[in-house]
Protein backbone atom coordinates (compact mmCIF):
# COMPACT_ATOMS: atom_id res chain seq x y z
CA UNK A 1 0.00 0.00 0.00
CA UNK A 2 1.18 3.00 -0.81
CA UNK A 3 2.76 5.08 2.15
CA UNK A 4 0.62 7.92 2.94
CA UNK A 5 -2.60 5.82 2.87
CA UNK A 6 -1.02 3.62 5.94
CA UNK A 7 -1.69 6.14 9.15
CA UNK A 8 -4.27 8.66 7.51
CA UNK A 9 -6.84 9.92 5.17
CA UNK A 10 -4.71 11.91 2.85
CA UNK A 11 -6.19 15.11 1.45
CA UNK A 12 -4.62 16.27 -1.97
CA UNK A 13 -4.65 18.68 -3.95
CA UNK A 14 -5.85 18.25 -7.46
CA UNK A 15 -3.74 18.70 -10.76
CA UNK A 16 -5.26 21.86 -12.48
CA UNK A 17 -3.69 22.82 -15.15
CA UNK A 18 -2.48 26.37 -15.20
CA UNK A 19 -2.76 26.48 -11.53
CA UNK A 20 -1.50 23.78 -9.28
CA UNK A 21 2.48 24.89 -10.43
CA UNK A 22 5.57 24.09 -7.89
CA UNK A 23 4.93 27.32 -5.85
CA UNK A 24 1.18 26.71 -5.17
CA UNK A 25 1.45 23.26 -4.16
CA UNK A 26 3.99 24.21 -1.83
CA UNK A 27 1.55 26.65 -0.28
CA UNK A 28 -0.50 23.99 0.03
CA UNK A 29 1.53 21.27 1.69
CA UNK A 30 1.99 24.04 3.97
CA UNK A 31 -1.53 24.76 5.11
CA UNK A 32 -1.88 20.90 5.64
CA UNK A 33 -2.45 19.14 1.51
CA UNK A 34 -0.81 15.32 2.02
CA UNK A 35 -0.27 14.97 -1.39
CA UNK A 36 0.49 16.96 -4.52
CA UNK A 37 0.15 15.84 -8.62
CA UNK A 38 1.50 18.01 -10.95
CA UNK A 39 -0.88 19.52 -13.57
CA UNK A 40 -0.87 16.95 -16.61
CA UNK A 41 2.60 17.02 -18.86
CA UNK A 42 1.71 15.90 -22.20
CA UNK A 43 4.02 12.22 -22.71
CA UNK A 44 4.49 13.11 -26.36
CA UNK A 45 6.38 16.68 -24.70
CA UNK A 46 8.37 14.96 -22.22
CA UNK A 47 9.16 12.02 -25.39
CA UNK A 48 10.21 15.18 -27.44
CA UNK A 49 12.34 17.13 -24.56
CA UNK A 50 10.38 20.23 -25.52
CA UNK A 51 11.71 22.93 -23.17
CA UNK A 52 8.29 24.09 -22.04
CA UNK A 53 7.09 20.51 -20.91
CA UNK A 54 10.03 19.90 -18.96
CA UNK A 55 9.02 23.03 -16.84
CA UNK A 56 5.63 21.23 -15.70
CA UNK A 57 7.99 18.43 -13.92
CA UNK A 58 9.62 21.19 -11.19
CA UNK A 59 9.19 20.72 -8.06
CA UNK A 60 10.84 20.47 -4.52
CA UNK A 61 11.50 17.90 -1.54
CA UNK A 62 8.84 19.80 0.84
CA UNK A 63 6.19 18.91 -1.87
CA UNK A 64 7.07 15.29 -1.33
CA UNK A 65 5.02 12.81 -1.87
CA UNK A 66 4.41 13.83 -5.04
CA UNK A 67 2.76 12.70 -8.24
CA UNK A 68 3.66 13.75 -12.11
CA UNK A 69 0.56 13.30 -14.00
CA UNK A 70 1.07 12.48 -17.48
CA UNK A 71 -1.45 12.37 -20.40
CA UNK A 72 -1.34 10.74 -24.15
CA UNK A 73 -2.66 7.73 -25.33
CA UNK A 74 0.15 5.78 -27.51
CA UNK A 75 1.21 2.94 -24.65
CA UNK A 76 4.56 3.05 -25.79
CA UNK A 77 5.65 6.35 -25.85
CA UNK A 78 3.75 7.01 -22.37
CA UNK A 79 5.90 4.16 -21.20
CA UNK A 80 8.83 5.45 -22.00
CA UNK A 81 8.20 9.24 -21.35
CA UNK A 82 7.00 7.81 -17.96
CA UNK A 83 10.40 6.14 -17.25
CA UNK A 84 12.01 9.40 -18.43
CA UNK A 85 10.45 11.43 -15.97
CA UNK A 86 11.22 8.69 -13.15
CA UNK A 87 14.72 8.82 -14.36
CA UNK A 88 15.08 12.68 -14.16
CA UNK A 89 13.16 13.80 -11.29
CA UNK A 90 12.42 10.72 -9.32
CA UNK A 91 8.67 11.57 -8.52
CA UNK A 92 6.88 9.86 -5.64
CA UNK A 93 4.57 8.17 -8.25
CA UNK A 94 3.38 8.48 -11.72
CA UNK A 95 0.04 9.21 -12.18
CA UNK A 96 -2.39 9.16 -15.39
CA UNK A 97 -5.04 10.96 -16.31
CA UNK A 98 -7.87 9.33 -17.47
CA UNK A 99 -10.53 12.53 -17.46
CA UNK A 100 -9.44 15.47 -18.97
CA UNK A 101 -12.11 16.61 -20.96
CA UNK A 102 -10.70 19.34 -23.03
CA UNK A 103 -11.30 18.64 -27.06
CA UNK A 104 -7.56 18.97 -27.40
CA UNK A 105 -6.99 16.32 -25.72
CA UNK A 106 -9.55 14.11 -26.43
CA UNK A 107 -9.33 14.53 -30.02
CA UNK A 108 -6.00 12.85 -29.52
CA UNK A 109 -7.47 9.97 -27.65
CA UNK A 110 -6.32 11.30 -24.92
CA UNK A 111 -7.94 11.86 -21.60
CA UNK A 112 -11.07 10.94 -20.65
CA UNK A 113 -11.26 9.15 -24.59
CA UNK A 114 -9.60 6.69 -22.93
CA UNK A 115 -12.97 5.86 -20.46
CA UNK A 116 -14.58 4.84 -23.98
CA UNK A 117 -11.72 2.54 -25.42
CA UNK A 118 -10.96 0.64 -22.39
CA UNK A 119 -8.32 -1.59 -24.12
CA UNK A 120 -6.73 1.12 -25.35
CA UNK A 121 -6.59 2.35 -21.35
CA UNK A 122 -5.52 -1.19 -20.32
CA UNK A 123 -2.88 -1.03 -22.86
CA UNK A 124 -1.68 2.24 -21.25
CA UNK A 125 -1.97 1.46 -18.18
CA UNK A 126 -0.34 -1.52 -18.37
CA UNK A 127 2.90 -0.49 -20.16
CA UNK A 128 3.07 2.30 -17.97
CA UNK A 129 3.32 0.18 -14.57
CA UNK A 130 5.72 -2.04 -16.30
CA UNK A 131 7.87 0.59 -17.37
CA UNK A 132 8.45 2.50 -14.59
CA UNK A 133 8.39 -0.57 -11.49
CA UNK A 134 8.98 -0.18 -9.00
CA UNK A 135 8.05 3.33 -9.17
CA UNK A 136 3.85 3.41 -8.01
CA UNK A 137 1.66 4.48 -10.78
CA UNK A 138 -1.89 5.78 -9.77
CA UNK A 139 -4.87 7.42 -12.03
CA UNK A 140 -7.15 9.71 -12.13
CA UNK A 141 -11.07 8.95 -13.78
CA UNK A 142 -14.48 10.58 -14.58
CA UNK A 143 -17.34 8.43 -13.84
CA UNK A 144 -17.77 7.50 -17.93
CA UNK A 145 -18.20 9.14 -20.55
CA UNK A 146 -21.67 10.67 -20.50
CA UNK A 147 -24.93 9.64 -18.69
CA UNK A 148 -25.43 7.14 -20.41
CA UNK A 149 -22.09 4.91 -20.24
CA UNK A 150 -21.48 5.45 -16.66
CA UNK A 151 -18.29 2.77 -16.72
CA UNK A 152 -16.15 3.87 -13.54
CA UNK A 153 -16.53 0.35 -11.75
CA UNK A 154 -15.40 -1.39 -14.77
CA UNK A 155 -12.82 0.96 -15.61
CA UNK A 156 -11.52 0.96 -11.63
CA UNK A 157 -11.87 -2.90 -11.51
CA UNK A 158 -9.70 -2.82 -14.91
CA UNK A 159 -6.85 -0.68 -13.69
CA UNK A 160 -6.75 -2.22 -10.69
CA UNK A 161 -6.07 -5.15 -12.31
CA UNK A 162 -3.18 -3.48 -14.51
CA UNK A 163 -1.44 -2.62 -11.20
CA UNK A 164 -2.33 0.87 -10.46
CA UNK A 165 -2.01 1.48 -6.99
CA UNK A 166 -4.66 4.12 -6.02
CA UNK A 167 -7.35 5.43 -7.98
CA UNK A 168 -8.85 9.56 -7.76
CA UNK A 169 -12.35 9.15 -9.18
CA UNK A 170 -13.59 12.55 -10.03
CA UNK A 171 -17.91 12.28 -9.77
CA UNK A 172 -18.60 13.78 -13.01
CA UNK A 173 -19.10 12.41 -16.32
CA UNK A 174 -17.13 13.73 -19.50
CA UNK A 175 -20.08 15.49 -21.14
CA UNK A 176 -20.77 17.20 -17.82
CA UNK A 177 -16.85 19.38 -18.07
CA UNK A 178 -17.61 21.16 -14.56
CA UNK A 179 -21.15 21.46 -14.76
CA UNK A 180 -24.40 20.22 -12.81
CA UNK A 181 -22.78 18.28 -9.77
CA UNK A 182 -20.25 15.46 -8.97
CA UNK A 183 -22.16 12.29 -8.44
CA UNK A 184 -20.71 10.89 -4.76
CA UNK A 185 -23.08 7.86 -4.97
CA UNK A 186 -21.12 6.38 -7.92
CA UNK A 187 -17.50 7.39 -6.01
CA UNK A 188 -18.88 5.41 -2.96
CA UNK A 189 -19.56 2.14 -5.17
CA UNK A 190 -16.02 2.27 -6.31
CA UNK A 191 -14.63 2.69 -3.01
CA UNK A 192 -16.55 -0.55 -2.47
CA UNK A 193 -16.20 -2.66 -5.40
CA UNK A 194 -12.26 -2.16 -5.50
CA UNK A 195 -9.06 -3.29 -3.21
CA UNK A 196 -6.90 -0.27 -4.00
CA UNK A 197 -7.45 3.25 -2.34
CA UNK A 198 -9.94 5.43 -4.28
CA UNK A 199 -10.01 9.12 -3.33
CA UNK A 200 -13.02 10.79 -4.36
CA UNK A 201 -12.81 14.29 -5.90
CA UNK A 202 -15.74 16.78 -6.77
CA UNK A 203 -17.72 19.78 -5.53
CA UNK A 204 -15.49 19.60 -1.91
CA UNK A 205 -15.56 22.87 0.14
CA UNK A 206 -15.52 22.62 3.49
CA UNK A 207 -14.54 20.21 6.13
CA UNK A 208 -18.01 19.08 6.76
CA UNK A 209 -17.82 17.77 3.02
CA UNK A 210 -14.77 15.72 3.80
CA UNK A 211 -16.41 14.54 6.81
CA UNK A 212 -19.65 13.13 5.41
CA UNK A 213 -17.74 11.74 2.19
CA UNK A 214 -15.32 9.84 4.00
CA UNK A 215 -18.18 8.16 5.60
CA UNK A 216 -18.86 6.59 1.79
CA UNK A 217 -15.59 4.81 2.14
CA UNK A 218 -13.06 6.53 0.09
CA UNK A 219 -9.59 6.38 1.49
CA UNK A 220 -9.20 10.22 0.99
CA UNK A 221 -10.14 12.97 -0.82
CA UNK A 222 -8.57 15.38 -3.52
CA UNK A 223 -9.67 19.20 -3.32
CA UNK A 224 -9.19 21.36 -6.46
CA UNK A 225 -11.36 24.48 -6.85
CA UNK A 226 -12.11 25.17 -3.19
CA UNK A 227 -7.96 24.84 -2.73
CA UNK A 228 -7.52 27.45 -5.75
CA UNK A 229 -9.38 30.20 -4.05
CA UNK A 230 -8.63 28.98 0.09
CA UNK A 231 -5.62 26.70 0.16
CA UNK A 232 -6.00 27.15 4.05
CA UNK A 233 -8.68 24.93 3.80
CA UNK A 234 -6.41 22.26 4.08
CA UNK A 235 -5.69 23.70 7.48
CA UNK A 236 -9.52 23.81 8.76
CA UNK A 237 -10.32 20.17 7.11
CA UNK A 238 -7.06 18.74 8.96
CA UNK A 239 -8.24 20.42 12.22
CA UNK A 240 -11.82 19.14 11.98
CA UNK A 241 -10.68 15.72 10.94
CA UNK A 242 -8.55 15.35 14.92
CA UNK A 243 -10.59 17.36 16.70
CA UNK A 244 -13.84 17.70 15.35
CA UNK A 245 -13.42 21.50 15.49
CA UNK A 246 -14.21 24.11 13.27
CA UNK A 247 -11.74 26.70 12.79
CA UNK A 248 -12.33 30.21 10.97
CA UNK A 249 -11.20 31.51 8.19
CA UNK A 250 -7.29 32.80 8.67
CA UNK A 251 -8.01 36.69 9.22
CA UNK A 252 -8.49 39.16 6.48
CA UNK A 253 -4.86 40.31 6.63
CA UNK A 254 -3.26 36.95 7.27
CA UNK A 255 -5.09 36.14 3.84
CA UNK A 256 -3.74 38.89 1.86
CA UNK A 257 -0.26 38.22 3.68
CA UNK A 258 -0.18 34.53 1.47
CA UNK A 259 -1.45 36.89 -1.28
CA UNK A 260 0.96 38.99 -1.63
CA UNK A 261 3.42 36.23 -0.69
CA UNK A 262 2.16 34.28 -3.88
CA UNK A 263 2.80 37.42 -6.36
CA UNK A 264 6.19 38.08 -4.68
CA UNK A 265 6.92 35.05 -5.15
CA UNK A 266 5.64 34.42 -8.62
CA UNK A 267 7.64 37.73 -9.90
CA UNK A 268 10.51 36.37 -8.54
CA UNK A 269 10.56 32.47 -10.44
CA UNK A 270 9.39 34.88 -13.59
CA UNK A 271 11.94 37.45 -13.49
CA UNK A 272 9.57 39.70 -14.64
CA UNK A 273 7.08 41.74 -12.41
CA UNK A 274 4.32 42.66 -14.93
CA UNK A 275 4.26 39.33 -16.46
CA UNK A 276 4.02 38.00 -12.98
CA UNK A 277 1.18 40.04 -12.16
CA UNK A 278 -0.37 39.52 -15.44
CA UNK A 279 -0.16 35.86 -15.37
CA UNK A 280 -1.52 36.31 -11.84
CA UNK A 281 -4.97 38.29 -12.07
CA UNK A 282 -6.91 35.07 -12.90
CA UNK A 283 -5.43 33.36 -9.68
CA UNK A 284 -6.34 37.00 -7.99
CA UNK A 285 -9.92 36.51 -8.98
CA UNK A 286 -10.02 33.32 -7.74
CA UNK A 287 -8.52 34.45 -4.09
CA UNK A 288 -11.01 37.24 -4.04
CA UNK A 289 -14.05 34.46 -3.56
CA UNK A 290 -15.31 34.44 -0.24
CA UNK A 291 -13.97 37.85 0.42
CA UNK A 292 -16.05 41.11 1.30
CA UNK A 293 -15.82 43.44 -1.45
CA UNK A 294 -15.59 40.40 -4.40
CA UNK A 295 -16.66 42.56 -7.53
CA UNK A 296 -14.88 45.32 -6.48
CA UNK A 297 -11.80 43.86 -5.75
CA UNK A 298 -12.04 41.68 -9.35
CA UNK A 299 -12.64 45.23 -11.03
CA UNK A 300 -9.19 46.47 -9.38
CA UNK A 301 -6.97 43.00 -10.40
CA UNK A 302 -8.38 43.07 -14.37
CA UNK A 303 -5.73 45.79 -15.15
CA UNK A 304 -3.28 45.18 -11.83
CA UNK A 305 0.35 45.17 -13.35
CA UNK A 306 2.79 45.74 -10.17
CA UNK A 307 3.53 44.22 -6.63
CA UNK A 308 2.72 47.66 -5.35
CA UNK A 309 -0.88 48.29 -6.76
CA UNK A 310 -1.46 44.63 -5.00
CA UNK A 311 -0.13 46.35 -1.53
CA UNK A 312 -2.53 49.14 -1.91
CA UNK A 313 -5.32 47.25 -2.77
CA UNK A 314 -4.36 45.20 0.13
CA UNK A 315 -3.92 47.18 2.97
CA UNK A 316 -7.07 49.63 1.80
CA UNK A 317 -9.14 46.43 1.72
CA UNK A 318 -7.74 45.27 5.33
CA UNK A 319 -8.79 49.43 6.64
CA UNK A 320 -12.21 49.36 4.87
CA UNK A 321 -13.01 46.31 6.21
CA UNK A 322 -11.40 46.73 10.09
CA UNK A 323 -13.70 50.11 9.92
CA UNK A 324 -16.47 48.19 8.22
CA UNK A 325 -16.43 45.72 11.29
CA UNK A 326 -16.84 48.83 13.64
CA UNK A 327 -19.97 49.18 15.37
CA UNK A 328 -20.03 52.66 15.40
CA UNK A 329 -22.87 53.89 12.59
CA UNK A 330 -20.70 57.36 11.61
CA UNK A 331 -17.70 54.75 10.83
CA UNK A 332 -19.75 52.68 8.51
CA UNK A 333 -21.16 55.86 6.46
CA UNK A 334 -17.50 57.08 6.14
CA UNK A 335 -16.22 54.16 5.33
CA UNK A 336 -19.13 53.74 2.68
CA UNK A 337 -18.40 57.15 0.70
C1 LIG B 1 -8.49 25.05 -14.13
C2 LIG B 1 -8.56 23.55 -13.98
C3 LIG B 1 -7.55 22.77 -14.53
C4 LIG B 1 -7.60 21.37 -14.39
N1 LIG B 1 -6.57 20.61 -14.89
C5 LIG B 1 -6.55 19.27 -14.65
C6 LIG B 1 -5.41 18.47 -14.99
O1 LIG B 1 -4.40 18.97 -15.51
N2 LIG B 1 -5.47 17.13 -14.73
C7 LIG B 1 -6.58 16.55 -14.15
O2 LIG B 1 -6.58 15.32 -13.92
N3 LIG B 1 -7.65 17.28 -13.79
C8 LIG B 1 -7.65 18.61 -14.01
N4 LIG B 1 -8.70 19.37 -13.56
C9 LIG B 1 -9.80 18.71 -12.81
C10 LIG B 1 -9.53 18.77 -11.29
O3 LIG B 1 -8.39 18.01 -10.97
C11 LIG B 1 -10.73 18.23 -10.50
O4 LIG B 1 -10.98 16.91 -10.92
C12 LIG B 1 -12.01 19.06 -10.71
O5 LIG B 1 -11.74 20.44 -10.62
C13 LIG B 1 -13.09 18.69 -9.70
O6 LIG B 1 -12.65 18.91 -8.37
P1 LIG B 1 -13.11 20.22 -7.52
O7 LIG B 1 -14.61 20.25 -7.53
O8 LIG B 1 -12.53 20.00 -6.16
O9 LIG B 1 -12.54 21.42 -8.23
C14 LIG B 1 -8.69 20.75 -13.72
C15 LIG B 1 -9.69 21.56 -13.18
C16 LIG B 1 -9.64 22.94 -13.28
C17 LIG B 1 -10.74 23.78 -12.67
Amino acid sequence: MLPWFKDRFPLYVAPMAGITDTLFRGYCKEFGADVVVTEFVAAEGIFRRNARTLEYLEFTEAERPLGIQLFGSDPDHLGRAAQMVCEWKNPDFIDLNFGCPVNKVVSKNGGSALLKDCPLLEKVARAVVKAVAPHPVTAKIRIGWDQKNINALTTARLLEDCGIQALAVHGRTKEQGYSGLADWEVIGKVAQAVQIPVIGNGDIQSPQDVAQRRSLGVAGVMLGRAAMSAPWVFAQIQEFLKTGELIEEPPLEDRWKHIVRHCRDGAKRIGNETIAMQCMRSRLMAYSRGFPEAKYLRSLFSGIASLGELEDIAGAHIVRNAQLAEPVAEDVGVALA
